[in-house]
């Protein structure tokens, strides 16, 4: 199959790849660049921040994986509910030929939807997007393995500046699915929302997967497991920035704090320090020191209310088609419709 392009990027590498497509957006410098970006000005803010799409090199997406297994960590499974539900009028209301899927991940739950569209007899191609380059090339290869008809073209992209790279199609569907809307804050979210509808022509859908406001205690035990997998997976972006920068992080100084926000409806993660202490980070030449309990923030997960999910698709110009929750009312799927367009 032909090899992709990555428009209106500043650095575009194409790669061949047997049976589908790719475009890299953000290769490895692109990514370093950005990581030292955002490690500079993260290291320095008060209080300490960073960004959570660095949790996600290998290690990171292996362990997400293990994370969306874990007894306490409820809304990959409550999605994979609603998904086998209602993923055949997902496909008929949406009427799309292309599925973009956003963050894809191992792209497992996409599956029922593919499914659904292949049902429909509607399905033609399928564009995963992902800043993980070996979890995108796993969903692509496992993609075309499972419908070789079907235009297979994967972007390795950033939310944040790559989004103008995903093709055109024939009527895209756009799927965010596992809550991941939630990890960007309000305005940023706000700002997403309305570039995915700009991306989006008129008729063109957008499925989204967004985590309820539910029991703290529940929320809580879903980030903070007993068997210390997300604790792993806070520390590993750590190991990241030791490895990509060439710091002196020591993870294991490190105590995985987890809080939940009633007012502002989040959870936030954090790296707490055991002990004061300095560290290094060669590659931008900064020392920096933590102080016994300080603690620094690496992600934000907002969770949602029904209602206000389609409030905040309606301001981002998508008319509301349908929603769905899971029997025990603990996750949403909304599809939506990009507006000024003829119902498909
Ligand atoms: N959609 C999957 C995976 C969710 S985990 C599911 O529902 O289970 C979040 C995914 O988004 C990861 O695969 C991660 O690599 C990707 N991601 C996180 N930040 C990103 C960014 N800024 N740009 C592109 N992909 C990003
Ligand atoms: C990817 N994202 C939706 C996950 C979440 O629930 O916010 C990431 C995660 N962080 C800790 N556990 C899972």
């Amino acid at each position: 199959m032909a090899s992709g392009s990555c428009s209106d990027a500043p650095v575009a590498v194409r790669v061949r790849a047997d049976g589908y497509s790719i475009s890299v957006c953000t290769d490895e410098a692109v990514q370093d660049r950005a990581l030292a970006a955002d490690v500079s000005a993260g290291l320095r803010s008060i209080p300490k921040d960073l960004p959570p799409k660095w949790f996600y090199d290998d290690e990171g997406s292996r362990l997400f994986g293990a994370i969306t297994r874990l007894p306490e960590y409820y809304p990959t499974r409550r999605e994979h509910e609603i998904l086998q539900r209602a993923a055949p009028e997902i496909a008929t209301l949406s009427g799309a030929g292309t599925l973009v899927e956003l963050g894809s991940g191992f792209s497992h739950k996409t599956r029922l939807l593919l499914d659904a569209m292949a049902a429909a007899g509607t399905l033609e191609g399928f564009v995963p997007f992902d800043v993980n380059q070996t979890a995108l090339r796993a969903t692509a290869a496992a993609a075309v393995e499972a419908y070789p008809d079907v235009a297979v073209h994967g972007v390795v992209g950033d939310f944040g500046a790559d989004l103008r790279s995903i093709p055109g199609g024939d009527r895209r569907l756009v799927a965010l699915l596992g809550g991941t809307i939630g990890n960007f804050p309000g305005p940023e979210r706000r700002k997403f929302l309305a570039e995915i509808a700009s991306l989006s022509s008129a008729g063109e859908t957008f499925l989204l997967g967004a985590d309820l406001v539910k029991d703290r205690s529940r929320l809580l035990a879903a980030y903070d497991d007993d068997a210390g997998v997300t604790a792993a997976f806070n520390r590993n972006v750590l190991g990241v920035i030791n490895r990509r920068l060439d710091a002196d992080f020591e993870p294991r100084r490190f105590t995985h704090v987890v809080t939940y926000d009633e007012e502002t409806q989040r959870i936030e993660m954090w790296l707490r320090s055991d002990g004061a202490q300095e560290v290094y980070v060669r590659r931008l030449d900064l020392r920096v020191s933590f102080d016994d309990g300080e603690a620094m923030r690496t992600e934000i997960s907002a969770k949602f209310r029904p209602t206000q999910i389609g409030d905040e698709l309606e301001a981002a110009g998508f008319s509301v088609l349908a929603q769905w929750l899971d029997a025990a009312g603990d996750f949403s799927l909304t599809l939506a419709r990009r507006g000024d367009g003829p119902p498909p």
